[in-house]
Protein backbone atom coordinates (compact mmCIF):
# COMPACT_ATOMS: atom_id res chain seq x y z
CA UNK A 1 0.00 0.00 0.00
CA UNK A 2 1.41 3.34 -0.49
CA UNK A 3 1.33 6.18 1.49
CA UNK A 4 0.32 9.55 0.98
CA UNK A 5 2.98 12.60 1.45
CA UNK A 6 2.85 15.37 0.96
CA UNK A 7 5.20 18.92 0.61
CA UNK A 8 5.78 18.48 4.48
CA UNK A 9 3.86 15.62 5.69
CA UNK A 10 6.52 13.29 5.18
CA UNK A 11 7.00 9.61 7.18
CA UNK A 12 10.38 9.69 8.99
CA UNK A 13 10.93 6.09 10.44
CA UNK A 14 7.68 5.09 9.87
CA UNK A 15 6.41 8.04 11.41
CA UNK A 16 4.31 10.88 10.68
CA UNK A 17 6.35 14.44 10.88
CA UNK A 18 5.29 18.24 9.98
CA UNK A 19 8.41 19.53 8.60
CA UNK A 20 10.90 18.17 11.92
CA UNK A 21 7.89 17.51 14.67
CA UNK A 22 6.88 14.62 15.04
CA UNK A 23 2.43 14.62 14.48
CA UNK A 24 2.52 12.58 17.74
CA UNK A 25 4.34 15.10 19.79
CA UNK A 26 1.73 17.84 19.09
CA UNK A 27 -1.12 15.24 19.85
CA UNK A 28 0.31 14.43 23.04
CA UNK A 29 0.66 17.91 24.26
CA UNK A 30 -1.88 19.49 22.81
CA UNK A 31 -4.64 16.63 22.34
CA UNK A 32 -6.57 15.54 19.79
CA UNK A 33 -8.62 16.68 17.51
CA UNK A 34 -6.48 18.78 16.32
CA UNK A 35 -5.50 20.97 12.66
CA UNK A 36 -1.34 21.02 12.06
CA UNK A 37 -0.05 23.75 9.60
CA UNK A 38 3.29 23.95 8.03
CA UNK A 39 3.87 27.86 8.00
CA UNK A 40 7.07 26.88 5.23
CA UNK A 41 4.15 24.98 2.81
CA UNK A 42 2.26 28.73 2.94
CA UNK A 43 4.90 30.68 2.55
CA UNK A 44 6.17 28.23 -0.62
CA UNK A 45 3.57 28.18 -2.59
CA UNK A 46 2.81 32.11 -2.37
CA UNK A 47 6.17 32.72 -3.38
CA UNK A 48 5.56 29.90 -6.21
CA UNK A 49 2.13 32.00 -7.19
CA UNK A 50 4.05 35.14 -7.23
CA UNK A 51 6.92 34.68 -9.26
CA UNK A 52 4.70 32.59 -11.94
CA UNK A 53 2.82 36.00 -12.50
CA UNK A 54 6.02 38.12 -12.43
CA UNK A 55 5.69 39.27 -15.55
CA UNK A 56 2.64 41.44 -15.07
CA UNK A 57 1.88 43.52 -12.75
CA UNK A 58 -0.22 41.44 -10.23
CA UNK A 59 -1.59 41.46 -6.10
CA UNK A 60 -2.34 38.47 -4.60
CA UNK A 61 -5.12 38.76 -2.27
CA UNK A 62 -5.27 35.88 -0.06
CA UNK A 63 -8.83 34.22 0.15
CA UNK A 64 -8.79 34.10 3.78
CA UNK A 65 -12.00 31.85 3.87
CA UNK A 66 -10.12 29.00 2.88
CA UNK A 67 -8.05 28.85 6.53
CA UNK A 68 -8.83 32.70 8.47
CA UNK A 69 -6.82 31.92 11.27
CA UNK A 70 -5.14 35.16 12.34
CA UNK A 71 -1.39 33.61 12.05
CA UNK A 72 -2.09 32.13 8.35
CA UNK A 73 -3.44 35.57 7.23
CA UNK A 74 -0.56 36.84 8.90
CA UNK A 75 1.74 34.28 7.00
CA UNK A 76 0.49 35.53 3.88
CA UNK A 77 0.50 39.21 4.15
CA UNK A 78 3.73 39.36 5.48
CA UNK A 79 5.20 38.53 2.33
CA UNK A 80 3.35 41.29 0.99
CA UNK A 81 -0.54 39.20 -0.30
CA UNK A 82 -3.63 41.56 0.64
CA UNK A 83 -6.73 39.62 1.59
CA UNK A 84 -10.37 39.16 0.13
CA UNK A 85 -12.78 39.12 2.44
CA UNK A 86 -16.25 37.78 2.43
CA UNK A 87 -18.07 38.97 5.19
CA UNK A 88 -17.50 41.68 8.21
CA UNK A 89 -16.04 39.18 10.13
CA UNK A 90 -13.35 37.98 7.81
CA UNK A 91 -13.16 41.56 7.42
CA UNK A 92 -12.30 41.74 11.06
CA UNK A 93 -10.09 39.03 11.32
CA UNK A 94 -7.83 40.70 8.34
CA UNK A 95 -7.94 44.16 10.36
CA UNK A 96 -6.88 42.15 13.73
CA UNK A 97 -4.05 41.42 11.61
CA UNK A 98 -2.65 44.71 10.72
CA UNK A 99 -4.01 44.46 6.97
CA UNK A 100 -3.58 47.89 5.73
CA UNK A 101 -7.16 48.39 4.24
CA UNK A 102 -5.93 49.03 1.15
CA UNK A 103 -4.79 45.32 0.90
CA UNK A 104 -8.30 44.65 1.30
CA UNK A 105 -10.90 43.64 -1.07
CA UNK A 106 -14.25 43.10 -0.54
CA UNK A 107 -16.69 40.37 -1.79
CA UNK A 108 -19.70 38.48 -1.28
CA UNK A 109 -22.98 37.63 -3.14
CA UNK A 110 -24.98 39.26 -0.09
CA UNK A 111 -23.74 42.05 1.21
CA UNK A 112 -25.62 44.21 4.09
CA UNK A 113 -25.98 47.66 3.96
CA UNK A 114 -23.52 47.83 7.31
CA UNK A 115 -20.71 45.93 4.89
CA UNK A 116 -20.97 48.16 2.94
CA UNK A 117 -20.96 51.26 4.57
CA UNK A 118 -17.96 49.45 6.77
CA UNK A 119 -16.37 49.18 3.26
CA UNK A 120 -16.16 52.54 2.65
CA UNK A 121 -15.72 54.11 5.91
CA UNK A 122 -12.27 51.90 5.62
CA UNK A 123 -11.59 53.21 2.38
CA UNK A 124 -10.52 49.49 1.54
CA UNK A 125 -9.03 49.12 -2.03
CA UNK A 126 -12.08 47.21 -3.71
CA UNK A 127 -15.84 46.52 -3.52
CA UNK A 128 -16.60 43.95 -5.76
CA UNK A 129 -20.44 43.77 -6.59
CA UNK A 130 -22.95 40.92 -7.59
CA UNK A 131 -26.33 42.76 -8.68
CA UNK A 132 -27.70 45.89 -10.31
CA UNK A 133 -29.01 46.92 -6.79
CA UNK A 134 -26.21 46.18 -5.00
CA UNK A 135 -24.69 48.63 -7.54
CA UNK A 136 -27.21 51.41 -6.30
CA UNK A 137 -27.02 50.40 -3.21
CA UNK A 138 -23.22 51.15 -2.80
CA UNK A 139 -23.88 54.22 -4.84
CA UNK A 140 -26.66 55.70 -2.28
CA UNK A 141 -24.25 54.78 0.59
CA UNK A 142 -21.20 55.96 -0.61
CA UNK A 143 -23.20 59.09 -1.16
CA UNK A 144 -24.40 59.22 2.40
CA UNK A 145 -20.80 59.17 3.30
CA UNK A 146 -19.56 61.90 0.69
CA UNK A 147 -17.14 59.35 -1.03
CA UNK A 148 -16.61 57.94 -4.37
CA UNK A 149 -16.44 54.05 -3.94
CA UNK A 150 -13.79 51.94 -6.16
CA UNK A 151 -16.15 49.38 -7.45
CA UNK A 152 -15.54 46.03 -9.20
CA UNK A 153 -18.36 44.38 -11.26
CA UNK A 154 -17.95 40.70 -10.65
CA UNK A 155 -18.96 38.84 -14.33
CA UNK A 156 -20.70 35.57 -14.43
CA UNK A 157 -19.41 34.55 -17.41
CA UNK A 158 -21.33 31.60 -17.97
CA UNK A 159 -18.28 28.72 -18.13
CA UNK A 160 -17.95 25.26 -17.01
CA UNK A 161 -15.62 25.07 -14.16
CA UNK A 162 -15.76 21.19 -14.06
CA UNK A 163 -16.15 21.00 -10.58
CA UNK A 164 -18.42 19.95 -7.55
CA UNK A 165 -21.59 21.37 -8.30
CA UNK A 166 -21.52 22.89 -4.97
CA UNK A 167 -18.92 24.96 -5.19
CA UNK A 168 -18.89 25.95 -9.23
CA UNK A 169 -19.56 29.47 -9.63
CA UNK A 170 -19.27 30.85 -13.01
CA UNK A 171 -22.17 29.09 -14.71
CA UNK A 172 -25.58 31.00 -15.90
CA UNK A 173 -27.27 28.66 -13.23
CA UNK A 174 -25.56 30.28 -10.43
CA UNK A 175 -26.34 32.82 -8.00
CA UNK A 176 -23.20 34.94 -8.56
CA UNK A 177 -22.10 37.91 -10.35
CA UNK A 178 -23.38 39.27 -13.24
CA UNK A 179 -23.80 38.19 -16.45
CA UNK A 180 -21.68 39.78 -19.66
CA UNK A 181 -24.36 41.98 -21.56
CA UNK A 182 -25.74 43.16 -18.03
CA UNK A 183 -22.36 43.89 -16.83
CA UNK A 184 -21.83 46.06 -19.92
CA UNK A 185 -24.77 47.84 -19.30
CA UNK A 186 -23.82 48.43 -15.84
CA UNK A 187 -20.31 49.77 -16.43
CA UNK A 188 -21.72 52.13 -19.30
CA UNK A 189 -23.93 53.91 -16.40
CA UNK A 190 -20.67 55.18 -14.89
CA UNK A 191 -21.52 58.93 -15.98
CA UNK A 192 -25.04 58.24 -14.05
CA UNK A 193 -23.08 56.74 -10.96
CA UNK A 194 -22.30 59.90 -9.08
CA UNK A 195 -20.37 58.27 -6.28
CA UNK A 196 -19.16 55.15 -8.29
CA UNK A 197 -15.79 54.76 -9.73
CA UNK A 198 -15.19 51.61 -11.73
CA UNK A 199 -12.33 50.43 -10.92
CA UNK A 200 -11.68 47.05 -11.90
CA UNK A 201 -13.69 43.82 -13.24
CA UNK A 202 -14.04 40.32 -11.55
CA UNK A 203 -15.02 36.97 -11.56
CA UNK A 204 -14.23 33.74 -9.53
CA UNK A 205 -15.79 30.62 -11.30
CA UNK A 206 -15.68 28.15 -8.91
CA UNK A 207 -13.08 26.18 -6.80
CA UNK A 208 -11.19 23.26 -7.04
CA UNK A 209 -10.67 23.08 -10.76
CA UNK A 210 -8.86 20.70 -11.77
CA UNK A 211 -7.94 21.74 -15.56
CA UNK A 212 -6.58 25.23 -17.53
CA UNK A 213 -9.54 25.27 -20.23
CA UNK A 214 -12.27 26.81 -17.77
CA UNK A 215 -9.72 29.41 -16.67
CA UNK A 216 -8.47 30.52 -20.19
CA UNK A 217 -11.76 30.52 -21.70
CA UNK A 218 -13.30 32.76 -18.35
CA UNK A 219 -10.07 35.07 -19.19
CA UNK A 220 -10.92 35.21 -22.61
CA UNK A 221 -14.52 36.20 -21.72
CA UNK A 222 -13.21 38.45 -19.30
CA UNK A 223 -10.57 40.10 -21.55
CA UNK A 224 -13.10 40.52 -23.97
CA UNK A 225 -15.51 43.12 -21.63
CA UNK A 226 -12.64 45.02 -20.31
CA UNK A 227 -10.87 45.71 -23.75
CA UNK A 228 -14.59 46.73 -25.24
CA UNK A 229 -15.11 49.06 -22.42
CA UNK A 230 -11.07 50.47 -22.96
CA UNK A 231 -12.18 50.78 -26.18
CA UNK A 232 -15.23 53.09 -25.43
CA UNK A 233 -13.64 54.75 -23.04
CA UNK A 234 -14.08 52.97 -19.68
CA UNK A 235 -10.48 52.37 -18.34
CA UNK A 236 -10.03 49.88 -15.23
CA UNK A 237 -7.32 49.61 -13.22
CA UNK A 238 -7.50 46.08 -11.96
CA UNK A 239 -9.06 42.59 -13.81
CA UNK A 240 -9.79 40.32 -10.74
CA UNK A 241 -9.33 36.21 -11.94
CA UNK A 242 -10.92 35.42 -8.23
CA UNK A 243 -9.22 31.94 -7.33
CA UNK A 244 -10.49 28.43 -8.17
CA UNK A 245 -6.79 26.87 -8.85
CA UNK A 246 -7.52 23.15 -7.33
CA UNK A 247 -4.89 20.63 -5.66
CA UNK A 248 -4.09 16.93 -5.36
CA UNK A 249 -6.59 15.00 -2.74
CA UNK A 250 -6.51 11.78 -4.13
CA UNK A 251 -4.53 11.41 -7.63
CA UNK A 252 -6.34 14.46 -9.40
CA UNK A 253 -4.26 15.52 -12.56
CA UNK A 254 -3.55 19.02 -11.22
CA UNK A 255 -1.86 21.89 -12.95
CA UNK A 256 0.86 24.28 -11.62
CA UNK A 257 0.13 28.06 -11.51
CA UNK A 258 3.41 27.95 -13.81
CA UNK A 259 1.40 26.25 -16.51
CA UNK A 260 -1.60 28.46 -15.37
CA UNK A 261 0.31 31.35 -16.27
CA UNK A 262 1.57 30.17 -19.29
CA UNK A 263 -1.58 29.59 -20.59
CA UNK A 264 -3.47 33.24 -19.75
CA UNK A 265 -0.18 35.49 -20.21
CA UNK A 266 -0.73 36.19 -23.30
CA UNK A 267 -3.77 37.68 -22.37
CA UNK A 268 -3.24 39.25 -19.62
CA UNK A 269 -0.54 40.88 -21.37
CA UNK A 270 -3.04 42.79 -23.64
CA UNK A 271 -4.99 44.06 -21.24
CA UNK A 272 -2.46 46.04 -19.96
CA UNK A 273 -3.27 46.90 -16.17
CA UNK A 274 -2.68 45.40 -13.01
CA UNK A 275 -4.16 41.80 -12.32
CA UNK A 276 -5.49 40.34 -8.82
CA UNK A 277 -5.39 36.86 -7.95
CA UNK A 278 -7.64 35.48 -5.14
CA UNK A 279 -6.14 31.80 -4.03
CA UNK A 280 -7.19 29.95 -1.10
CA UNK A 281 -6.90 26.36 -1.37
CA UNK A 282 -3.97 26.22 -3.85
CA UNK A 283 -1.99 28.34 -0.95
CA UNK A 284 -3.41 26.24 2.22
CA UNK A 285 -4.83 22.68 1.26
CA UNK A 286 -2.30 20.72 1.27
CA UNK A 287 -0.37 22.80 4.10
CA UNK A 288 -2.44 21.25 6.88
CA UNK A 289 -3.62 17.70 8.56
CA UNK A 290 -6.38 17.35 11.11
CA UNK A 291 -4.90 14.48 13.54
CA UNK A 292 -7.18 12.80 15.74
CA UNK A 293 -7.52 9.65 17.79
CA UNK A 294 -9.38 6.33 17.05
CA UNK A 295 -11.14 5.84 19.70
CA UNK A 296 -12.86 2.50 18.94
CA UNK A 297 -12.79 -0.24 15.96
CA UNK A 298 -15.90 -2.08 15.48
CA UNK A 299 -17.98 -4.41 13.43
CA UNK A 300 -21.37 -3.77 12.23
CA UNK A 301 -23.21 -6.53 10.02
CA UNK A 302 -19.53 -7.64 8.35
CA UNK A 303 -18.87 -3.82 7.70
CA UNK A 304 -16.13 -2.54 9.56
CA UNK A 305 -15.65 0.69 11.37
CA UNK A 306 -13.15 2.94 13.05
CA UNK A 307 -14.37 5.84 15.43
CA UNK A 308 -12.32 8.72 15.89
CA UNK A 309 -12.57 11.44 18.47
CA UNK A 310 -13.09 13.91 15.03
CA UNK A 311 -16.31 14.29 13.22
CA UNK A 312 -18.01 16.73 10.75
CA UNK A 313 -18.01 18.89 13.14
CA UNK A 314 -14.28 19.34 12.74
CA UNK A 315 -14.03 18.74 9.20
CA UNK A 316 -17.22 19.11 6.91
CA UNK A 317 -16.11 18.78 3.26
CA UNK A 318 -16.75 14.86 3.46
CA UNK A 319 -20.27 15.16 4.49
CA UNK A 320 -21.48 17.80 2.41
CA UNK A 321 -18.86 16.86 -0.97
CA UNK A 322 -18.40 13.27 -0.18
CA UNK A 323 -14.81 14.73 -0.78
CA UNK A 324 -11.70 12.66 -0.55
CA UNK A 325 -9.11 12.84 1.91
CA UNK A 326 -6.51 10.54 2.82
CA UNK A 327 -6.29 9.09 5.79
CA UNK A 328 -3.58 7.54 7.35
CA UNK A 329 -1.97 6.30 10.70
CA UNK A 330 0.35 8.61 12.11
CA UNK A 331 2.71 5.72 13.16
CA UNK A 332 2.70 3.51 10.22
CA UNK A 333 2.98 -0.61 12.06
CA UNK A 334 4.48 -2.34 9.30
CA UNK A 335 2.57 -6.10 9.53
CA UNK A 336 -0.34 -5.27 9.99
CA UNK A 337 -3.48 -6.31 8.20
CA UNK A 338 -5.15 -3.36 5.05
CA UNK A 339 -8.61 -3.52 6.20
CA UNK A 340 -11.84 -1.94 4.15
CA UNK A 341 -13.38 0.65 7.06
CA UNK A 342 -15.63 4.20 7.04
CA UNK A 343 -13.78 6.30 9.15
CA UNK A 344 -16.60 7.99 11.42
CA UNK A 345 -17.11 10.50 13.98
CA UNK A 346 -18.84 10.66 17.51
CA UNK A 347 -21.52 13.12 15.96
CA UNK A 348 -25.11 11.41 15.88
CA UNK A 349 -25.36 11.52 11.80
CA UNK A 350 -24.66 8.29 9.62
CA UNK A 351 -23.19 11.72 7.32
CA UNK A 352 -20.73 12.14 10.01
CA UNK A 353 -17.44 10.08 8.38
CA UNK A 354 -14.40 11.53 7.23
CA UNK A 355 -13.90 8.48 4.63
CA UNK A 356 -16.49 5.38 3.11
CA UNK A 357 -15.01 2.09 2.18
CA UNK A 358 -11.74 2.63 2.61
CA UNK A 359 -8.60 0.75 2.45
CA UNK A 360 -6.26 1.28 5.29
CA UNK A 361 -4.17 -0.07 8.13
CA UNK A 362 -5.46 -1.61 11.00
CA UNK A 363 -5.16 0.40 13.55
CA UNK A 364 -6.56 -0.33 17.77
CA UNK A 365 -7.67 2.27 20.30
CA UNK A 366 -5.71 4.91 21.16
CA UNK A 367 -3.55 4.93 18.10
CA UNK A 368 -3.31 8.50 15.91
CA UNK A 369 -4.47 8.92 12.44
CA UNK A 370 -3.71 11.92 9.95
CA UNK A 371 -6.72 13.71 7.99
CA UNK A 372 -4.40 14.98 4.82
CA UNK A 373 -5.27 18.43 2.61
CA UNK A 374 -7.40 19.75 5.70
CA UNK A 375 -5.55 23.39 5.56
CA UNK A 376 -8.33 24.76 3.60
CA UNK A 377 -11.93 24.38 4.67
CA UNK A 378 -11.41 22.75 7.55
CA UNK A 379 -10.82 24.84 10.12
CA UNK A 380 -13.19 27.50 8.79
CA UNK A 381 -15.63 25.19 8.59
CA UNK A 382 -16.32 24.00 12.00
CA UNK A 383 -18.71 23.71 14.22
CA UNK A 384 -20.17 22.79 17.72
CA UNK A 385 -22.76 20.55 16.68
CA UNK A 386 -23.85 17.93 19.49
CA UNK A 387 -21.94 20.90 21.47
CA UNK A 388 -18.60 19.95 20.65
CA UNK A 389 -15.68 22.06 21.13
CA UNK A 390 -13.59 23.38 18.26
CA UNK A 391 -10.41 21.92 17.67
CA UNK A 392 -7.39 24.14 18.45
CA UNK A 393 -4.90 25.08 15.60
CA UNK A 394 -0.96 24.81 16.12
CA UNK A 395 1.47 26.05 13.23
CA UNK A 396 4.84 24.38 13.30
CA UNK A 397 8.18 25.92 11.73
CA UNK A 398 11.48 23.91 11.70
CA UNK A 399 11.61 22.01 14.41
CA UNK A 400 9.26 23.97 16.39
CA UNK A 401 5.40 24.79 17.11
CA UNK A 402 3.25 27.07 18.39
CA UNK A 403 -0.48 26.96 19.29
CA UNK A 404 -1.94 29.41 17.07
CA UNK A 405 -6.09 28.73 18.79
CA UNK A 406 -6.63 26.73 21.97
CA UNK A 407 -9.15 24.27 21.69
CA UNK A 408 -12.86 25.86 22.90
CA UNK A 409 -13.61 26.22 26.27
CA UNK A 410 -17.48 25.07 27.74
CA UNK A 411 -17.59 28.57 28.11
CA UNK A 412 -17.12 29.41 24.87
CA UNK A 413 -19.93 26.91 23.63
CA UNK A 414 -22.42 29.17 26.19
CA UNK A 415 -21.21 32.92 24.96
CA UNK A 416 -23.95 35.23 26.52
CA UNK A 417 -26.21 32.35 26.61
CA UNK A 418 -29.24 32.91 28.91
CA UNK A 419 -31.46 30.96 31.28
CA UNK A 420 -35.03 32.49 31.26
N1 LIG B 1 -12.66 34.33 -4.44
C1 LIG B 1 -13.97 34.17 -4.26
C2 LIG B 1 -14.88 35.25 -4.63
C3 LIG B 1 -14.46 32.97 -3.70
O1 LIG B 1 -15.77 32.82 -3.52
C4 LIG B 1 -13.56 31.94 -3.36
C5 LIG B 1 -14.05 30.68 -2.79
C6 LIG B 1 -12.18 32.17 -3.57
C7 LIG B 1 -11.77 33.37 -4.12
C8 LIG B 1 -11.14 31.14 -3.24
O2 LIG B 1 -11.29 30.00 -3.97
P1 LIG B 1 -10.19 28.84 -3.91
O3 LIG B 1 -8.92 29.38 -4.51
O4 LIG B 1 -9.99 28.48 -2.47
O5 LIG B 1 -10.78 27.74 -4.70
N2 LIG B 1 -16.01 25.05 0.94
C9 LIG B 1 -15.62 24.60 -0.37
C10 LIG B 1 -14.97 25.70 -1.17
C11 LIG B 1 -15.84 26.92 -1.34
C12 LIG B 1 -15.13 28.03 -2.08
C13 LIG B 1 -15.88 29.31 -1.98
N3 LIG B 1 -15.28 30.43 -2.63
C14 LIG B 1 -14.72 23.38 -0.23
O6 LIG B 1 -14.44 22.97 0.89
O7 LIG B 1 -14.29 22.80 -1.23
Amino acid sequence: MDFFESEIFTYKNNELYCEDVPVTEIAEKIGTPVYIYGKIFFEDRYREFTDAFKEVKHTIFYASKSNFNLSVIKTFTDLGSGVDVNSEGELYRALKVGVNPKKIILTGVGKSANEIKLGLELDLLMIKAESEEEIYLINEIAASLGKVARVAIRVNPDVNAQTHPYISTGLAENKFGIDTEAAYTLYKKQNELKNIKFTGIDMHIGSQITKIEPFVEATTKLADLFLKLKAEGINLEHFDMGGGIGVRYENEKTFSVKKLAEAIMPILKKLDCEIFFEPGRYLTANGGILAAKVLYTKKNHDKNFIVTDTAMTDLLRPSIYRAYHHVQPVKLEIGRNNIIADIVGPVCESGDFLAKDREILSSNPGELLAVFSAGAYGMTMASNYNARRRAPEVLVSGNSFKVIRSRETFEHLLFDEKIE
